[in-house]
């Protein structure tokens, strides 16, 4: 239950890195300093604009991992692991869980994925420590890059409508219009602020998400590789 006590990410992070080869973490830095090398796409948007959705479709075409930060929290809850246990209660509330869980859960599958490829990442960052976190981590290993962060834009009553329509369908436990009003809330405090953060770096990219979902995803490829393009002729560190 006290997640605290676990080894915190930098931590992980080394032995991460002691792990992932035989020649230990000097290896796998080199093995990570081209811009090239990997792929890393973050995914911020609101409840219901279609994450999960889009990531796999990226994932597929590029080749690379699709990491979603609130199935592995559902996958938690429903193993009653550790970080499930501390999990549960936030998710029924639609709160955020504590940033150092999530960082926790997902340092070590997100080098291993960009090591393997890269990533799209679905749901994390989520707050502005979340991201600075991981831009250390990244810093630390040497390497990483990323190469957009895709914000996809959805007006609100089409996202509440989607929700409602799903809850019927899947009946995903936060998707109660009680839950749902609280999680938009959630995004505008915590979430929405990211944006600004990764717009000084120049890595947003804003898509208009209520379009049909095969037109979504062109527009994010075309985004992507477009932003890929200048990053990887200009080098430029985020
Ligand atoms: P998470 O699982 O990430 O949920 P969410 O952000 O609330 O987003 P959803 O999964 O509801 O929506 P989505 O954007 O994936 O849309 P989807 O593609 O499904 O997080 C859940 C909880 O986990 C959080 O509340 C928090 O407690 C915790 N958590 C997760 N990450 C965390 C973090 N980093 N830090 C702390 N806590 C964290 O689409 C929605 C519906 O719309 C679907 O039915 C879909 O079929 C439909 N749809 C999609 N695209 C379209 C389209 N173009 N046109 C029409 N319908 C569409
Ligand atoms: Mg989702």
């Amino acid at each position: 239950m006290d997640y605290h006590r676990q080894p915190r990410y930098v931590d992980r992070v080394e032995s991460y890195a002691a792990q992932c080869s035989t020649d230990g973490y000097e290896r796998a830095k080199d093995e990570t300093v081209s811009v090239t090398d990997g792929l890393a796409l973050l995914l911020v948007a609101p409840p219901g604009a279609g994450k999960g959705t889009q990531a796999p479709l990226l994932a597929s075409h590029y080749d690379i991992a699709h990491i979603s930060s609130g199935e592995l929290l559902r996958l938690n809850v429903a193993e009653g692991t550790r970080i499930g246990e501390v999990a549960t209660e936030y998710l029924a509330r639609g709160d955020l869980v504590p940033d150092d869980l999530v960082i926790d859960m997902l340092t070590v599958p997100v080098l291993e994925a960009y090591r393997n490829g890269g990533f799209v990442l679905d749901g994390f960052p989520r707050t502005l420590r979340q991201a600075e976190e991981a831009q250390r981590v990244a810093r630390q290993v040497g390497g990483i890059q990323l190469q957009a962060v895709i914000h996809l834009v959805v007006p609100r009553d089409e996202l509440r409508r989607r929700l409602v329509d799903r809850a019927e369908r899947e009946g995903r436990s936060d998707d109660t219009e009680t839950t749902v009003a609280h999680r938009l809330e959630v995004f505008d405090a915590q979430t929405e602020p990211l944006l600004g953060y990764y717009a000084e770096r120049g890595l947003v990219v804003d898509i208009d998400g209520e379009q049909p979902v095969e037109n979504v995803y062109s527009d994010i490829v075309s985004a992507a590789d477009r932003l890929r393009a200048s990053r990887a002729t200009d080098g430029s560190d985020t």
